[in-house]
Formats: structure tokens, C-alpha cells, sequence
């Protein structure tokens, strides 16, 4: 039998006027942990929720968090990031001329650090840092929005990074981020992946609780 999926739903798309109702949601469902996207409006070209927001749903979380920040200098963030009762801080490659500094940094103040690569960044950037990390979250469209097309080329990239990692015998989980839906998630669960994010799939379905239940079984 293939090895379990994890599943992180992302709060993107929830319900913003209702964001306790759909919180208490992921609650009571399968769901592993609950990925929180944060967007600055300068690394990304979208503007999401910022600490107040973080905090509440934070406390009202039965799952571990997943932050993937879409943030210019992430490394600023660190004690607030840590402060919500973080478990994976994601930073992006992208966003950190000091990558090794601020994986160290995110590990010193005891989260699990992830890396994240947009769509048209390589994985071979990350084979003089994958032995540090926890994760690697492959973007699977370019970060901003939710709703998007799943870019197709994430697959090779899965099995690229899937190599990198056996051969550094890296712990690195696999994350896969955007577009990640019914039709998608059976081609990267046979590619694969650890981890997978799911925003519009299923903040936007009729039942959370049951497509979450399909989406970790597929
Ligand atoms: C996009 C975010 C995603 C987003 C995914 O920049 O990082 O987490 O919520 O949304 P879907 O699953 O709808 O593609
Ligand atoms: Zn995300």
C-alpha cells in the first residue's frame, strides 16, 4: 500500500467572516495540519492576513501549523512566527540571499524549517542545503492567489527533488503547493509526495470534512 498522505488545508480560502466556524472544521477532520499563507504584497503580488489574524486562528487550531510566508526578509518574523506555536516555517529560496543563516536560525528557535521554490526555480538550487532541512514545498503554480491551474512540470520536478534527497540521505519531507485537487493529487501521490496543500479543493466544497477524507485517501 503506498505510505499515507499528509494533507494541510490552506486557510486562503476559507471563509473570512466565518473563519472560527471553518477552523473548527479542519478540527474535526483528517487534516494533518493547517497551512497559513502569508503575503506581504512585495514578494507576491497579493496581500493576505497579517499577526492579528495568525494569532486567533492560531489559538482556536487543533492542528500543527504550516506557515508558508510569501514575505521579503522572512527572517525578521522569526520569534512572532514562533510565538504562535509554530511547527514548519516556510521561507522561500527566492526571498533569502542568506538561505543556510535563516534555516539555522528558524531551527534554533525550535520550529521544523522548510524551503520553498516557485515554479521556474530549480531544485539542484537547493543540493548544498537539503541535508538542513525538514521540508522542501514545491510551488505548483506562482504564489499569490489561490484558484490557480496546477503547472504540470511539478512532477518532474517532484522526482528531481525525490533523487536530491535520497541521495544526500536528507529527511526532507515533500510538500506541493497550488492547484492540488481530486483530478491532481492521485498523479502526485504516484510521484511521491508527503504533503499536500489544498485551499480552493476544499474551503470551496460542499463537505471539508469529506473531500479532505478523499484527498488523504486517494
Ligand atoms: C498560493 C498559496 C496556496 C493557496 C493554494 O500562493 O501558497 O497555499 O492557498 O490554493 P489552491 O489550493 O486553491 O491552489
Ligand atoms: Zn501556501
Amino acid at each position: 500500500m503506498a505510505k499515507e498522505l499528509k494533507i494541510a488545508p490552506s486557510l486562503l480560502s476559507a471563509n473570512f467572516a466565518n473563519l472560527g466556524g471553518d477552523v473548527e472544521k479542519i478540527n474535526h477532520s483528517e487534516a494533518d495540519w493547517l497551512h497559513l499563507d502569508v503575503m506581504d504584497g512585495v514578494f507576491v503580488p497579493n496581500i493576505s492576513f497579517g499577526f492579528p489574524v495568525l494569532k486567533a486562528v492560531a489559538q482556536m487550531s487543533e492542528k500543527p501549523l504550516d506557515v508558508h510566508l510569501m514575505i521579503v526578509e522572512p527572517q525578521k518574523f522569526i520569534p512572532q512566527i514562533k510565538e504562535l506555536g509554530t511547527m514548519m516555517m516556510n521561507v522561500h529560496y527566492e526571498a533569502c540571499p542568506h538561505l543556510h543563516r535563516v534555516v539555522q536560525q528558524i531551527k534554533e528557535a525550535g520550529m521544523k524549517a522548510g524551503v520553498t521554490l516557485n515554479p521556474a526555480t530549480p531544485v539542484a538550487m537547493l543540493s548544498d542545503i537539503i541535508e538542513d532541512l525538514d521540508m522542501v514545498l514545491l510551488m505548483s503554480v506562482n504564489p499569490g492567489f489561490g484558484g490557480q491551474k496546477f503547472i504540470p512540470h511539478t512532477l518532474r520536478k517532484i522526482q528531481e527533488l525525490r533523487e536530491l534527497i535520497e541521495r544526500s540521505g536528507s529527511h526532507a519531507l515533500v510538500e506541493i503547493d497550488g492547484g492540488v485537487n481530486l483530478q491532481t493529487a492521485p498523479l502526485l501521490a504516484e510521484a511521491g509526495v508527503d504533503v499536500l496543500v489544498a485551499g480552493s479543493a476544499v474551503f470551496k466544497a460542499p463537505d471539508m470534512i469529506e473531500i479532505i477524507h478523499q484527498l488523504k485517501n486517494v
